[in-house]
């Protein structure tokens, strides 16, 4: 197969060489011209059901199937990335963004930044997302929550970030997993607090999607299974010159016990 970094790209070259104008195919795979045109311009990611609807229209043999399954799954457009640039340079928190950076590398999936308002938490979620690009080789994503009004916008909303199409047959939930399978991706939940109940849906996609972490920015925790709490002191607040457990902690209070204690007490906050 010709090496092309899309699903789109390859689409667009193999339409064009069978002679399928966009409507001619879209109508074949009874899908919107619409459609079919984001789909090759790498501005929508297709469904699996209708990947494969493409390739037995296109009659790709078999054996070529799995590669272009793989090709529209991994989806090299999802190396962009829409983190906004910050305008101006982070000053302190190294501590905080040291212990999140060291946290999501050593596997922890999901870390919630929490803090009062204003105290700083979306600027340090963005420094640490910017930070670990790197280790996301399908990309690190924002979305600020704040634009969401109630928790049923949550999964339309990824699908728009995404680039998911949400048929109306299929569980949109279940849709979303599909597409984001095999991805290895950060993504950043911002403002969120108005929307804790989103935390079934954020531990369902981190259960079933094994290459996704998430950091999340809020006032409160979500209270779900891995969940590991940064909390953001406010500036001036004395800061810890060892590794201590005040600042990362499972409860939504920094804990200032001793491991002994905390272990003792009937509702454990350390996660250490
Ligand atoms: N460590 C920091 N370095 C530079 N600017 C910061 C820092 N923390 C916060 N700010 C700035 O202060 C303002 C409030 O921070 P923000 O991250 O939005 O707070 P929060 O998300 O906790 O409500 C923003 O303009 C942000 O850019
Ligand atoms: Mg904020």
């Amino acid at each position: 197969m010709q090496e092309f970094a899309t699903f789109g790209q390859w689409l667009k070259h193999q339409r064009k060489s069978q002679g399928f104008t966009q409507s001619a195919l879209a109508e074949r795979i009874n899908c919107a011209v619409v459609t079919l045109r984001k789909i090759e311009s790498n501005d929508l990611r297709p469904s699996q059901q209708m990947v494969q609807r493409i390739l037995t229209e296109l009659a790709i043999p078999t054996a070529a199937q799995t590669d272009l399954l793989a090709l529209a799954r991994n989806e090299q457009a999802l190396k962009r990335t829409n983190l906004p640039t910050p305008l101006t340079r982070l000053i302190g928190r190294e501590y905080e963004l040291g212990r999140a950076l060291q946290s999501l590398r050593s596997g922890t999936r999901l870390v919630s930044i929490v803090g009062s308002p204003g105290v700083g938490k979306s600027r340090l979620s963005l420094q640490i997302a910017s930070e670990c690009r790197a280790f996301y080789p399908n990309g690190c994503y924002y979305l600020d929550c704040a634009q969401l009004q109630q928790v049923a916008d949550f999964i339309p909303a990824l699908a728009n970030l995404f680039h998911i199409e949400l048929s109306g047959k299929h569980d949109k939930l279940h849709t979303l997993v599909q597409a984001l399978s095999g991805s290895n991706m950060l993504l950043v939940l911002d403002h969120s607090e108005h929307l804790l109940g989103i935390a079934s849906i954020v531990g369902h996609l981190l259960q079933h999607l094994p290459g996704l972490s998430m950091l999340i920015s809020s006032r409160s925790r979500l209270r779900i299974m891995g969940e590991q709490v940064l909390q953001v002191p406010p500036f001036g607040t004395a800061k810890p010159t060892t590794v201590t457990k005040q600042h990362f902690t499972r409860g939504a209070v920094p804990c200032a016990c001793h491991r002994t204690l905390c272990r003792a007490s009937t509702e454990p906050c350390c996660s250490f």
